[in-house]
């Protein structure tokens, strides 16, 4: 998959799909009901021009969609039937996001029915015999106390023919799905597949992944809780590092093709001395490399703290060619073979280090969300559904300048986001760590 270093990326369109117009009055109460042309500015720099355009002058103002109730809605509410689905890796919030769309569908739109369909796609498909639930309010009243999902998730697609099959069978008139790029991708093949049928089924996506790297969704939800939850290990990492004659803490990270954990973990600790990321290669020996700096940082204060991201490195370790279900390519652990290599190197030159590993992984992804991703999910899983009952489909609910909005599924699986080392950002992770700005012998 391509990837876009740039947050900013220019989406190629921002137009919302409908199942079909809206004629139905929307039986909510109170609040503002969003209009049409209520959008939000994708890009909020001047910097963004038509690259396209002959004269770099024009600036193009593209707009993506705000969320939020509509005047008029499309499904007849009180004989809707919905589903939700959670696919992929765990992330903190899950839980959150199910139960604000079983609580609006229920009291913000009397909605009679909310399925959940349990362990991802295959819960859509007969043979692996997985019932679905019946998520009532009381069912879900207390669900965002604990991490993980309720529905339970699983990797890997299945066939869109069969999960339309199956949305048939059981009446289903919106779907909201929970999950990755991956996800995404599988819905907007469902949504193909409801259109080739001619069916007025509506599909909402909640971009999700704990390693921040959907484009378009800034932060993805559960992005801070896995920060706030990373700097207890990297805390602990310090202090084991202080506590000790030549400590080193060494903490590995989620963050598969993207180090925003380790990133932004590192800037809120400011007791990171290295951070080592994907998207930033470098070499381990050699007078620039790693290994070399670490030594430096050790001379001067006797102690250091590392943190990896799972991704990083990978050049240095020799790829098994494996894919997970979910068709990612199977990482080698970087951050252990590090280990070792620490370990030999300053043994060999006399020096016994105490080097304290810790792999936080998946307690970072499991633990319940904090209160701003409570929140966020709170309004994502609200927000779908009034996207759904309004008729939308093929898309997303995201947070984008500060504003929820709809963005085009298509939108989010172009690419992923990834740290640009060129910019600011990467530059103050840079600074607070001290580490040299390349760790590579070859700077050319
Ligand atoms: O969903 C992304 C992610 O959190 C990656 O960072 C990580 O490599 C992967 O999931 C691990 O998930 P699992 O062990 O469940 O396949």
């Amino acid at each position: 998959m391509k990837t876009c270093v740039d947050e900013n990326s220019q989406p190629k369109d921002t137009t919302i799909p409908v199942v079909g117009e809206a004629k139905i009055k929307n039986p909510i109460k109170f609040g503002r009901f969003v209009v049409e042309d209520d959008a939000v500015l994708v890009n909020i720099s001047k910097r963004y021009m038509d690259k396209s355009a002959k004269s770099r002058k024009k600036v193009v103002h593209q707009y993506f969609e705000s969320a939020g109730p509509r005047g008029k809605v499309y499904f007849d509410t009180s004989k809707t039937k919905c589903a939700v689905v959670t696919c992929g890796g765990l992330c903190p919030g899950l839980n959150d996001v199910i139960r604000a769309v079983v609580m609006t569908a229920y009291h913000q739109y009397n909605v009679p029915s909310v399925l959940g369909i349990q362990y991802g796609l295959a819960g859509f498909i007969p043979e692996y015999g997985y019932d679905v639930i019946e998520l009532t309010p009381d069912y879900v009243s207390r669900i965002h106390e604990f991490g993980g999902t309720i529905l339970g998730s699983s990797r890997g697609p299945q066939d869109p023919e069969d999960i339309v099959d199956a949305l048939e069978r059981m009446n289903v008139s919106i779907l909201f799905m929970i999950g990755g790029d991956g996800t995404m991708r599988a819905a907007s093949k469902v949504v193909a597949e409801i259109s080739r049928r001619g069916l007025a089924i509506s599909v909402v996506g909640l971009p999700k992944t704990i390693d921040n790297d959907i484009n378009f969704a800034s932060p993805s939800f559960g992005f801070d809780t896995a920060v706030e939850t990373a700097t207890t290990a990297i805390r602990g990492a310090h202090v084991e590092a202080t506590g000790a004659p030549w400590g080193i803490g060494l903490v590995k990270v989620m963050g598969r093709h993207a180090g925003y954990i380790a990133a932004q973990s590192a800037l809120s600790c400011q007791e990171v001395n290295f951070v080592l990321i994907p998207e930033d290669p470098f070499d381990i020996d050699g007078e620039n490399g790693f290994l070399a700096a670490l030594e430096r940082r050790m001379h001067e204060r006797g102690n250091s703290v590392i943190v990896v991201a799972e991704g990083a490195g990978q050049e240095h370790l020799e790829g098994s060619g494996k894919t997970d279900a979910s068709g990612n390519v199977k990482l080698g652990d970087f951050a252990l073979l590090l280990k070792e290599r620490i370990i030999q190197y300053f043994k060999e030159k006399g020096v016994d280090p105490t080097l304290k590993y810790i792999d936080p992984s998946y307690i970072i992804r499991s633990v319940p969300a904090n209160a701003n991703d409570r929140i966020y999910c709170s309004f994502l899983g609200i927000n779908a559904v009034h996207a759904g009952m309004s008729g939308r489909t093929g898309l997303v609910i995201s947070r984008w300048n500060g504003r929820y909005v709809h963005i085009p599924m298509e939108e989010v699986t172009r690419c992923k986001k990834r740290i640009s080392t060129c910019s600011n950002y990467w530059r103050a992770v840079l600074e607070s760590t001290g580490q040299p700005i390349s760790m590579r012998n070859d700077k050319s």
